[in-house]
């Protein structure tokens, strides 16, 4: 089963480490009269993430799964978590409902969300940021406005077994992987979130990859992707492309 941990008031932190990559799969379920669930982790993952949903409470009572943009670590597993909850609404961009969910195999609810709007789920607000090409089309971020939490999806994460809540400056490391790995195609869209975000007066990050970083050393995260060089240079998951 994956680990859990409490990461701020009502929300856990289910993350399962993955050797063979070097990196977590972090989802974050909170738990309030609206049960949300952000990511479902990959479809391999599933019965992990489930069985650990199910410490917390029925997965039957999800209300809301929210899609921080289409890739497999973000929604694998949605299928089979709405097969139970099927009240349950997929909550993601407005081009993530366009461009990608409401043209897949699925016919249930979905929300598209626009930048500003909020979602009430009990005691936690959730507030929606439009954050395109960090690092997808459709991307989006979900700020907690009850605990200030942002779940910024691949931003700020950081390889490693790292535990649930990471208090040192890995920014340095955080930029290489991206680069690495050629995730964000370009550095300019990701600065400018990090522009806005700047301003959130956040207590909590809690990136999809690595562990959850306290308010405090965020300006330090912040500075590192304005100081190192992230964006893809050639390289794709650590190969060269031919140029
Ligand atoms: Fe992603
Ligand atoms: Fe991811």
């Amino acid at each position: 089963m994956a680990q859990i941990n409490q990461v701020a008031e009502g929300i856990y932190r289910i993350s399962s480490f993955s050797p063979t990559v070097g990196i977590s799969f972090n989802q974050f379920l909170i738990d309030d009269e609206y049960p949300t669930l952000i990511h479902t982790g990959t479809y391999p993952l599933y019965e992990g993430v489930r069985q650990a949903v199910s410490e917390i409470l029925d997965p039957k009572r999800l209300t809301y799964i929210v899609v921080s943009h289409f890739e497999a670590d973000e929604c694998g597993g949605m299928g089979r978590f709405l097969a139970e909850a099927p009240q349950a609404v997929l909550v993601c961009s407005l081009v993530g409902a366009r461009a990608n969910l409401m043209q897949w195999d699925y016919a249930g609810p979905v929300r598209g969300v626009q930048d500003g709007e909020v979602l009430e789920l009990g005691r936690h607000h959730l507030r929606f940021l439009e954050t395109p090409h960090v690092p997808q089309w459709d991307s989006l971020m979900v700020v907690d406005e009850t605990t200030h939490s942002l779940f910024p999806a691949d931003l700020f994460g950081q390889p490693g077994d790292q535990p649930a809540i990471v208090r040192e400056d890995l920014s340095k490391l955080e930029c290489q992987w991206h680069r690495e790995n050629g995730l964000f195609a370009a550095a300019e869209p990701v600065l400018h979130v990090a522009d806005r975000l700047e301003k959130l007066n956040l207590q909590w990050v809690h990136p999809m990859h690595g562990g959850s970083l306290p308010g405090e050393i965020l300006p330090h995260y912040i500075h590192g992707l304005r100081s190192e060089p992230f964006a893809f240079d050639g390289r794709l998951l650590g190969r060269v492309l031919p140029s």
